[in-house]
């Protein structure tokens, strides 16, 4: 399958524009709208050098997403609706935050992706959604098992729970109107643009900042990290290749028992200290805080359909190294950041994180 032009919702969050970048290098006869309502995780710059078109507004806005429609249309020269697709990056993502507020995790995470099906729905669009391997709950620390699409659904914090609606919806979709439609659940994402609430780019700044990086109750979470350029050409195959109404799981890692088990899990305490040793601070130099209530202990990707189905492989399968060059663009790009530091810190002690 190839495409004329697509919608990407969410482009100038972290995951959103990571892929807008490559589209844009490795596709460039492909027409880009992104449609972003520029929330707090949003960011004009993060678009900077990419060759696309910004809708600002809200996907849960029917009007918006109308829009983003219509200005699609018109810098693909009315292209023929099946040569377009709308890729579904747009979403409230983090766990933090939905435990002190869930209500725009509602709105943005349900709602929105309603109207985005709808409009595929009227006008025969191909819809790709991006998920996260939360929908499946938590697995054991010695739990031989890995998630795997057939893996049921058992989400733990409101936006896992949102995430896991949206998916379910996606699936009614495609069953009950025919909705040409994949998708994607993929693990932790690591690299440039990731907003700093979130796990790696908070420690990265608090070391650049002189505070301490703080680990959540005892650090021995596990999480299964992906480096988002990975996260990209995956989802490419996907549009080209994937099986409509199907869901291929995103992650390094592959079926228990084979070579490449262990994929990208690492726990907290691991990625802080490889944070600290880069950075050439002593390995024991961060602190312990509150944990997250409900705080899931492990997720771990079996991601064979993926690679055996449609023939993809992740490229960045050194942590370390893929971390270094992560670390690299936080100290290089200050201005992208300092400025919300503060603000973010205080908003965590307030909850004595
Ligand atoms: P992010 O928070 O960095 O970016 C989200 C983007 O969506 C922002 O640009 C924001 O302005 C925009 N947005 C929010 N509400 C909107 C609305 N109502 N209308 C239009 N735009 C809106 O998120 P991210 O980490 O880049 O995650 C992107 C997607 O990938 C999400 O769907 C998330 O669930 C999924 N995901 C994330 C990870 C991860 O590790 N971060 C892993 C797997 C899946
Ligand atoms: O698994 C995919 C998910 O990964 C995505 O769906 C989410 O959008 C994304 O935010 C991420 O969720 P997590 O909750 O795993 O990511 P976060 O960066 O918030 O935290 C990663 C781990 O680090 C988690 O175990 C909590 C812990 N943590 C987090 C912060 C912010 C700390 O120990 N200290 C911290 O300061």
């Amino acid at each position: 399958m190839s495409y004329k032009g697509i919608i990407v919702t969410g482009g100038a969050g972290f995951i959103g524009s990571n892929f807008v970048h490559f589209v844009s290098r490795e596709h460039p006869e492909i027409k880009i709208v992104v449609l972003d309502k520029l929330t707090y995780a949003g960011n004009k710059k993060n678009l900077e050098g990419a060759n696309c078109e910004l809708v600002v507004g809200d996907i849960a806005n029917k009007g918006d997403v109308e829009k983003a429609y219509q200005k699609l249309l018109e810098i693909t020269n009315n292209a023929n609706n099946e040569d377009l697709a709308i890729v579904h990056y747009a979403a409230e993502s983090h766990n933090d935050n939905s435990l002190r507020n869930p209500e725009p995790f509602i709105f943005t995470n349900l709602v929105g992706t309603y109207r985005l099906l709808e409009i595929c729905r009227e006008y025969n669009l191909r819809f790709h959604h991006i998920s996260t391997d939360e929908v499946y709950g938590d697995l054991e620390l010695d739990d031989p098992n890995k998630f795997e699409p057939e893996t049921p659904y058992q989400p733990s914090s409101p936006y896992s729970s949102t995430k896991a609606g949206s998916d379910l919806l996606v699936r009614a979709w495609v069953r009950s109107f025919g909705i040409k439609a994949t998708i994607s659940n993929c693990s932790n994402n690591y690299g440039p643009y990731q907003y700093i609430e979130k796990f790696i780019p908070r420690q990265v700044t608090n070391i650049i900042s002189g505070i301490k990086p703080k680990l959540y109750g005892e650090g021995k979470n596990v999480r299964d990290w992906i480096h988002t350029e990975d996260h990209s050409s995956a989802v490419w195959t996907i549009l080209e290749k994937g099986k409509i109404g199907e869901t291929y799981l995103i992650g390094t890692g592959t079926a228990p028992g084979t070579k490449n088990e262990k994929g990208g899990e690492k726990n907290n305490k691991e990625v802080i200290e490889t944070i600290l040793e880069i950075m050439g601070h002593n390995k024991d130099d961060y602190e312990f805080v509150k944990d997250r209530p409900g705080h899931d202990m492990r997720y771990a990707i079996d991601a064979s359909k993926l690679m055996n189905e449609l023939g993809w492989q992740p490229k960045y399968t050194d942590f370390k190294k893929g971390l270094q060059q992560t670390i690299d663009w936080y100290q290089a790009n200050q201005d992208w950041w300092k400025s919300e530091k503060d603000s973010v810190e205080a908003f965590y002690a307030k909850n004595g994180q």
